[in-house]
């Protein structure tokens, strides 16, 4: 089963308006080439309506980093999933564990993003992922299958399909230290078994598995040389588009 691969970047709590806008179009002229991959960058809430229109007729898309689940009403400081589809974006990422971390996102605020982006045509970008403790106690695989049982509870089959699922080890964002190609295949797999378990094995083959940590133009072969690593989600190294382009373009130096 052949995935087509996608690559995404997320920007975090990073660059201006101005340098957004100059990153997109660079990452949009240094990526061109590379058809045969998903190329999508995530920046902040407040660049993405001119980043989003600046790559209107690029075959890279934009992704937001959060959103909430209700379309409209008295939520102060939100953005919804409504306000997402009408300035062209096209995935958002949510239960990044940063967000689950430091904003108090649970399972439960993880499967009603999910649900209400797919009422509003936008695709989840679901992360999920365990600390070093649950590692260092056995539990990541029980603990990740958890979460992404919990965060697709409310999709249909076909709905689940075309979402994006990113294995993100906590211990490893941000901190330089990458899971081993065989560690991040190791929970792919029991994600992808899960997927089957819940939507039969047909769908779980067409269901796109990230890995995001630590992610660099020099390990991202090796990751996607795994069989159920289908993109990376990219923090640091998206953050320049050489470094990012180099890790789009890992098929190509081949
Ligand atoms: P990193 O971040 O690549 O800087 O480790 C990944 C992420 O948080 O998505």
């Amino acid at each position: 089963m052949s995935r087509r691969p996608i690559l995404a970047g997320n920007w975090k709590l990073n660059l201006t308006v101005r340098e957004s806008l100059e990153l997109a179009s660079a990452v949009r002229d240094k990526c061109a080439r590379h058809r045969d991959v998903d190329v999508v960058v995530a920046p902040t809430h407040l660049a993405l309506h001119a980043v989003a229109q600046r790559l209107a007729d690029s075959p890279v898309r934009v992704a937001a980093q959060n959103c909430h689940w209700a379309d409209q009403g008295a939520f102060t400081g939100e953005i919804s999933p409504a306000h997402l589809a009408d300035a062209g974006v096209a995935w958002c990422i949510i239960g990044h564990s940063e967000r689950r971390q430091f904003f108090g996102e649970t399972d439960d605020g993880v499967a009603k993003k999910a649900r209400a982006l797919h009422d509003r045509g936008v695709l989840p970008i679901i992360c999920v992922g365990e600390s070093l403790d649950q590692r260092d106690a056995g539990q990541t695989l029980s603990w990740v299958t958890g979460q992404v049982k919990a965060a697709l509870a409310e999709l249909t089959a076909d709905e689940a399909a075309v979402s994006v699922v990113a294995y993100e080890p906590i211990w490893a964002i941000g901190t330089g230290r990458t899971a081993s190609p065989e560690q991040a295949q190791e929970v792919h797999a029991a994600i992808r078994a899960t997927l089957a378990e819940l939507y039969g094995r047909a769908i779980a083959d067409r269901i796109r598995i990230q890995y995001g940590g630590s992610v660099k133009p020099s390990n991202v072969k090796t990751l996607m040389a795994q069989p159920d690593i289908d993109g990376a989600l990219v923090g640091g190294a998206s953050l320049t588009a050489d470094s990012f382009a180099g890790i789009v373009a890992h098929r190509a130096e081949d």
